[in-house]
Formats: C-alpha cells, structure tokens, sequence
C-alpha cells in the first residue's frame, strides 16, 4: 500500500474509532472534567492571550474549544474528523456564535477554514493520532498570523519514582505482548515535526498522581483502548483494561500521570 492510502486508511480508522466513541467520551468527561482541565493547562503553560483567535485541531465533541472560550474568552474554530464527535459538540454548544464546530481533516486545514487566519493552532490530545504530524503543522503555519503560537498536548506517559514506565511494566506482568506502537505519532516526531515551522520548540509537563479509577475510565473510551489492544472487540478490551491497571495497585502510590505539551512561535 502507497503511503497516502496507508494514512487514508488510518485516519478512516480513527473517525470510525471516535464515531463509536462520543457517548463515552461525554460521561468520561462529565465525570472527571479532564480534557477541560487539560486544556486550560495546554493554555496556561504557553501564556495564552485572553480574547485570541483559536483554531482547535481535534476538537472531539468541543470541550477544549469550550475551555479556551470560557476561560480565556477565545473565539474558537474547532476542526473534527470525526462526524458523530462533532455533531455531539453542535447539539451541546451550538447555540454559541463563539465556538464553531466543523468536520473537516486536520491535515487539510487550509482547505478547512478558507482565508481565515488565527492567534494559536492548538491541539488538545489529537496530534498523536495524525500519521502526518509535520503537513498539519505546515498547514497550522499558513493559518496563523505572523507571530502566532502552534500548540499541543501529548499522551500520557505512566512513570514510577524512577521514571520507569508502568504501562510496559503492567503488560509484563499481565504476561501480554505490548502493544506495536501506542501512538500514532510519538513524541519526538511531533516535536521535529513542529520544530521545523516554528522559531523553537518549548517544552511543558503537567504532573498528576497516578490514579487507576481515572486510567480505566479513559481506556474504556472506545478509542482509546484501541491504542492498546488493537484487533480486540470493546467486550474484550474493556476487560484487559480492567486487568491492566488492577496490576498496579502497588505501585499506584509512588506514581503519576505526565501529559506532556509543546509549543513554538511561527516567524
Ligand atoms: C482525544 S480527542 C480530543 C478532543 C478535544 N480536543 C478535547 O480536548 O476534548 C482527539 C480527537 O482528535 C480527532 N482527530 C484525530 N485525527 C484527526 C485529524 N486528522 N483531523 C482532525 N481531527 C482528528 C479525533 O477524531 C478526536 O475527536
């Protein structure tokens, strides 16, 4: 398979995963407020401007657009691959002229939001997703105005006192084969990638306690448990992600959670 219709499929696979996954996503959220937080935190650590103009890349069902309007008086544009995370957004926040919710592709923005042009492209937990990381920043360079800010949030990565990381440590003891690759774009790749549109990349963390009531709720989310046990039906992964992280009981204590973030200015 040619490399566009590899990242064709992949990004099908994905809006089919979020399809299936909207009803979670809002009890997940309703229930422990985290992509809100997430993304005022995201704002927080690049200095956000109140009252910019945001383009939200990934915008699920909204929540992060919601943040970034509520909190910091944003007009936000937010950009979904996914039909069914949009229209849950539409029903939920469409009576708002300052949040525009549009399904579209996240590598296609130029295409997406027209002569538009925007304060920060901010991607709140969607860029590891992308299998073109560097063509969406590309993309976000054009639609932001000289100076603008291109932003995101990562994965969580699972650590112990030492760094260790918990989730390999949970597959061994599990005696379960890791999975190929969590992320679709890890990191480091999203990082260079961004590093090549922007001035220079900084980097943020927000550290949480470990909390494994949290991990399963967010690896019940059909979409996410995707990630780790990918060719299981959602009966089956919801158990594995309930054997998962009941095997770090243990370590729970002395642990955390990391979301990392990164940001970086366009000339
Ligand atoms: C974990 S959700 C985060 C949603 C939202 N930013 C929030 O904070 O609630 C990731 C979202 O990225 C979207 N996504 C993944 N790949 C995309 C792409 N190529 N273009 C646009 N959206 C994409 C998914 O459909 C999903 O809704």
């Amino acid at each position: 398979m040619n490399p566009e219709a590899f990242q064709a499929k992949v990004k099908q696979r994905v809006a089919d995963n979020f399809d299936q996954s909207y009803r979670l996503y809002e009890d997940f959220e309703k229930k422990h407020h985290f992509f809100y937080d997430l993304t005022v935190k995201l704002a927080e650590n690049i200095g956000l401007r109140p009252g910019s103009r945001v383009l939200d890349v990934g915008c699920g069902n909204g929540v992060s657009a919601l943040a970034l309007h509520e909190k910091f008086s944003c007009q936000v544009m937010g950009v979904d691959l996914s039909a069914r995370m949009v229209a849950a957004g539409q029903e939920l926040h469409g009576s708002n002229p300052e949040v525009c919710l549009v399904e579209g592709d996240g590598e296609r923005l130029v295409e997406v939001v027209g002569d538009r042009r925007f304060d920060y492209v901010l991607y709140n937990a969607s860029i590891f997703i992308f299998p073109d990381a560097e063509r969406s920043f590309r993309e976000a360079a054009a639609c932001l105005r000289p100076g603008g800010v291109i932003a995101f949030s990562f994965y969580p990565l699972l650590v112990n006192a030492a760094g260790d990381d918990l989730l390999s440590l949970a597959f061994q003891r599990l005696e379960l084969p890791p999975p190929r690759f969590r992320v679709i774009t890890d990191y480091q790749k999203a990082s260079e990638a961004l590093e090549k549109c922007v001035l220079s990349v900084v980097h943020h963390q927000w550290v949480r306690p470990l909390d494994l009531e949290f991990l399963r709720d967010f690896f019940f989310i059909p979409a996410q448990s995707a990630s780790l046990f990918p060719g299981k039906d959602y009966i089956a992964r919801r158990e594995l992600v309930t054997r998962l992280f009941a095997v770090l009981e243990d370590v729970a204590p002395e642990s955390s959670i990391v979301w990392r973030m990164a940001a970086g200015t366009k000339a």
